[in-house]
């Protein structure tokens, strides 16, 4: 099968570093099913191309990504084993590389679980990070319900899981979300460098380092997101879910009084 291209997911291979660029960043790099098979693609072509050491996941000035595309959420949702965004958690679960991610700004849904799963985080000290998928009438995705309580302890969790509570580049450092808070013109060129000295280090001793870190969850996380999946998917077609969409793009609140 030939990788998938995308106009808005950038993917080259200089210095032996895969760096994956969004580049929507009118619709602030929301990420539809066409980006989602293009990364997908890259990261599972990247496990036996040994021209690849090392992958990036970069946003754009200011932005790295608002999360998956609503419009895709309220129109006709892919959803199973085969839908885009469940190729590219499996890519990013499966990953034998290390990834690093440089998050530029804003880090919505997904935009902030999958850094869950990057092996190193670098951010911009404008970033924000968001988990909204109570507000919009979901549930939490990519594990996050698992991951997050461990690493952030269940108070905190709470807070960005069930009141979708907004956090800086700061807390997400101070509970272990992100490595190192840089200034903006920065995060890439910081991600970079890290990139490069990660690249140059055995490759052998670092894929099996990486797989020793993530084997004892492995079984574990694969089998909570496939539980989180199904509820996903479910609340995906829920009334509240449509208004909460609804809502965003209309730039208004959303009304759940009228689901009581
Ligand atoms: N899906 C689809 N389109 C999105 C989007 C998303 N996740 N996020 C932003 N956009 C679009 C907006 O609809 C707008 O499109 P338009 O110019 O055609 O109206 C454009 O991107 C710019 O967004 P805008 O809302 O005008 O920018 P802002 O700076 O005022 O706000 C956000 C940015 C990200 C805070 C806001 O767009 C937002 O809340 N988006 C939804 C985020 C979300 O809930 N993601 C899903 C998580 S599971």
């Amino acid at each position: 099968m030939n990788p998938s291209t995308c106009e808005f997911i950038d993917v080259q291979v200089e210095e032996k570093i895969l760096r994956i660029k969004f580049n929507r960043p009118d619709k602030k790099n929301a990420i539809n099913r066409d980006m989602y098979a293009a990364m997908a693609d890259a990261i599972q072509a990247s496990n036996e191309d040994t021209s690849v050491r090392v992958i990036v996941i970069e946003g754009t000035d200011g932005c790295f990504t608002s999360g998956n595309d609503l419009k895709e959420f309220m129109g006709d949702p892919e959803v199973g084993e085969q839908s885009s965004v469940e190729r590219f958690i499996q890519a990013v679960l499966v990953a034998e590389k290390p990834i690093v991610a440089a998050v530029t700004g804003l880090a919505t849904g997904i935009g902030t679980t999958m850094l869950l799963h990057c092996d190193l985080v670098y951010a911009s000290e404008k970033a924000s990070f968001n988990m909204p998928f109570v507000n919009l009438g979901l549930v939490p995705e990519f594990g996050s319900s698992l991951l997050l309580p461990h690493l952030v302890g269940q108070r905190r969790a709470s807070e960005m899981l069930m009141l979708g509570k907004p956090f800086s580049a700061e807390t997400a450092q101070a509970v272990g979300i992100v490595n190192d808070v840089v200034s903006p013109d920065q995060v890439i060129e910081i991600a970079l460098t890290i990139a490069k000295t990660l690249a140059a280090l055995p490759s052998t001793a670092l894929r099996l380092t990486k797989k020793l870190m993530k084997q004892p969850q492995a079984e574990a996380i694969a089998h909570h997101i496939n539980v989180e999946g199904e509820l996903f998917e479910q609340a995906l077609s829920s009334p509240e879910a449509n208004e909460a969409f609804t809502a965003v793009m209309e730039k208004r609140k959303p009304n759940f009084s009228q689901f009581d």
